[in-house]
């Protein structure tokens, strides 16, 4: 009989990492159920990716919604739980460090269930982020560990993982903006807001650090305005901060004079936008990779990063909440004379392909 796979994907940059893997697993016709946890639920936030990235519609919608942390993970268990008590899966892929990840992660290892995990390894070493905590008790309970930097593996080690556990195949996401480069190159969204290539900026901000209490909120709204007074800024505004901005009347207190503020934005349209900005302002994960990729200059509002690679080759710097660094760094950016980043080792859209076949050779 052949065994049974579940892929879970549950917020937005899950939605980018499982693209590739269930086309690969198609184009192997390897059977496999598709769950959707349901944490992130709006259209802008994931029916627009399943779309665009022509991913299968789920086989299972577990509803789960916002809430606390704690909620949140519960809700996500109680309803796997029963699904998989159902459906007797033998391997539960998860990706990422979200809260879905760590929640399907560990209803499975109590069932017996083997775990694969993508994106393994990472750390911030910053035990304050959610991402963290769940990336770090995922490895532990996880039975294959796939890695997209070289540094992943050292943490893994340095934990105790076996290294029979563990595989370098790269980087998921760069499959899929590979995939998708040449549609939104063609777009040229960037025009639908009147801005020429390589004259704006790009701020994504959503990490509970930077939004959620008043003052690191007011500090993120005084770099933004800063900021406007160099370059013209487009800001798609993720939920959690828009929630935020407007509980402290903050939306009102930037001057939006040089600023465009929208809707998160789908993955082909943000994509566009990257690829032809002038750089960009991020407390994203995903985007210190995409960026480096793309060798567009990005600026991390973060004091650490657990992708250390994008620093070391990318075009990544990190600027916590320094308004000096920034300006430090924007005037680089803008004379020209900031570092212009390497290619990095197996980002080369070929991620999933080597991880289904890892998965068909030594399990399935
Ligand atoms: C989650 C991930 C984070 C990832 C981010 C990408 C965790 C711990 N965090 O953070 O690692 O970088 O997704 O976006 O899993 N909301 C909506 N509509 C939605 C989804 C959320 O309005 O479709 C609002 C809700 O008010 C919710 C808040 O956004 O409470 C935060 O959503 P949540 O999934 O809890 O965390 P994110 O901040 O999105």
């Amino acid at each position: 009989m052949s065994k049974k796979v579940f892929i879970i994907g549950g917020a937005r940059p899950n939605f980018v990492k499982i693209a590739p893997l269930t086309k690969q697993l198609d184009v192997n016709r390897i059977e496999y159920r598709l769950v959707h946890t349901g944490q992130h639920y709006d259209y802008n936030m994931s029916k627009i990716f399943f779309e665009e990235l022509n991913i299968p519609k789920p086989d299972i919608f577990l509803d789960a919604g916002s809430g606390s942390h704690a909620s949140q993970t519960a809700k996500i268990m109680i309803e796997f739980e029963k699904v998989i008590i159902n459906e007797k899966p033998n391997l539960v892929v998860v990706v990422g460090d979200v809260n879905s990840t760590i929640a399907c992660a560990l209803v499975a290892k109590k069932l017996f269930i083997d775990v694969a995990h993508v994106e393994a390894g990472l750390r911030s070493h910053d035990m304050r982020m959610p991402e963290e905590i769940n990336r770090i008790l995922t490895d532990r309970i996880s039975d294959l560990l796939f890695t997209t930097e070289k540094s992943a593996e050292i943490n893994l080690r340095k934990e105790g993982i076996n290294r029979k556990k563990i595989y370098f195949v790269g980087n998921i996401m760069i499959d899929t903006l590979i995939t998708n480069l040449d549609k939104s190159k063609n777009l040229e969204f960037n025009k639908k807001f009147n801005l020429e290539k390589g004259t704006y900026a790009i701020i994504t901000m959503h990490r509970p650090s930077n939004v959620d209490d008043i003052e690191d909120l007011s500090k993120t709204a005084d770099i933004i305005n800063l900021l406007q007074e160099k370059i013209k800024i487009i800001f798609p505004i993720h939920p959690r901060t828009k929630i935020n901005l407007e509980k402290y009347n903050l939306i009102d207190k930037m001057n939006k004079q040089n600023i465009i503020l929208t809707e998160p934005l789908g993955y082909i349209e943000f994509l566009s936008l990257m690829m032809n900005s002038k750089f960009i302002l991020t407390d994203s994960g995903g985007i210190q990779e995409e960026a480096s990729f793309l060798k567009v200059p990005i600026l991390t509002m973060r004091e650490n990063t657990e992708r250390p690679i994008t620093i070391k080759r990318g075009t990544n710097t990190l600027i916590g909440t320094d308004i000096n660094k920034l300006r430090i760094y924007v005037d680089k950016i803008l004379s020209n004379s900031y570092k212009k980043g390497k290619n990095m080792d197996k980002w080369d859209g070929k991620t999933a392909e080597r991880i289904v076949s890892i998965l068909k050779n030594k399990y399935l």
